[in-house]
């Protein structure tokens, strides 16, 4: 390396309005944006990086970690860090930085915009109309399910699960949550009830996932758990994809075990655009917007930032995902 500035491995381009300070501040090597995780452009740096910023899609494996002796810090532009081996951060005294809170009203928003799509089969009504098949109005066509007086199920009752509750209620539905601890507040605040995972998925109508992705939350709603549910609910996961077993979903939607689900997050992600998925009427996908605006993404950005100066400087992340390395 031909300059003292601290090595930054970048694994995605961002802009440079967003990124610019590290550009000025540091020798940033950027990975080949279509492949995701460490590539090889990479990889045969991380024995100088001090840095790295990566996004909720880039592995990061314990194996990188042991080969950046230097490394200061991990800072992703995501709130959720199942991506990066945080553990083995922790036992190597790296923090890891993540950016919570900034985007929880606008990825409850996104979830509600899927919830009332699907219920209300928006993506079939706008294409029928499109291709002409609007032809009176008809008395049967096109019918939904009403979010008025009915019960929601928020799996994971954390900042955006609450900011759900908080928008859903406002709609008349009733909530009903699960979450491995209690939240006497929360369940006042809403007025909502805390339920066993098993009563939440066969009393409600609409079930929204919003834990986050660990051991004990991947592939939760398995097999078993979709023949728990009405056939008339909904499914919608703006979390990650991995707490829904992919294929036990699509035998769910298609045999009619449940009526509808809406992804912002699938298993895998991207989900090929091949996959039997994408051929059901019953199924709206989008591809991981929940904080997808101009607004969110650049304040992300910022905070990755942040946290990667701080890492570099040694000093305490401002957002930090492993805070017990301070202890
Ligand atoms: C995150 O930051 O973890 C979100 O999934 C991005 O939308």
């Amino acid at each position: 390396m031909t300059n003292n500035k601290p090595l930054v491995l970048m694994t995605h381009e961002l802009p440079e309005d967003w990124v610019g300070e590290l550009l000025d501040d540091y020798q940033v090597i950027t990975g080949f944006n279509e492949k995701r995780g460490l590539d090889s452009r990479l990889i045969k740096h991380l024995d100088k990086a001090e840095g790295i910023l990566c996004l909720l899609d880039d592995p990061i494996p314990a194996e990188a970690l042991e080969r950046a002796p230097d490394l200061k810090v991990i800072s992703s532009m995501a709130v959720g860090v199942d991506n990066i081996d945080v553990a083995a951060c922790t036992r190597l005294g790296i923090p890891v930085g993540h950016t919570p809170g900034v985007l929880t009203e606008g990825t409850a928003d996104l979830t509600v915009a899927l919830l009332l799509a699907v219920c209300r089969r928006l993506p079939t009504a706008s294409e029928d109309a499109r291709q002409g098949r609007w032809k009176n109005w008809d008395p049967t066509g096109w019918l939904g399910m009403d979010l008025n007086n009915s019960t929601v199920g928020i799996v994971g009752l954390g900042k955006i699960g609450t900011a759900v509750g908080e928008r859903l209620a406002s709609f008349g539905a009733q909530i009903i949550f699960n979450n491995r601890s209690p939240q006497p507040e929360k369940e006042k605040k809403l007025n909502a009830t805390q339920v066993e995972l098993d009563e939440l998925l066969r009393t409600s109508d609409f079930i929204c996932l919003h834990a986050p992705l660990t051991e004990e939350t991947a592939n939760l709603i398995n097999e078993q758990a979709f023949q728990k549910m009405k056939s008339s609910a909904i499914l919608i996961n703006a979390a990650r994809g991995a707490i829904v077993d992919t294929q036990a979903l699509t035998r769910a939607l298609k045999e009619g075990w449940i009526w509808a689900a809406g992804l912002d997050v699938t298993d895998p992600e991207p989900l090929p655009p091949n996959h039997p998925l994408y051929k059901l009427d019953n199924c709206l996908i989008t591809p991981h917007i929940g904080s997808a605006t101009f607004q969110i993404r650049q304040t992300m950005a910022n905070i990755a930032i942040e946290n990667l100066s701080a890492g570099i400087k040694g000093i305490r992340l401002p957002y930090c995902a492993n805070p017990e390395i301070y202890t």
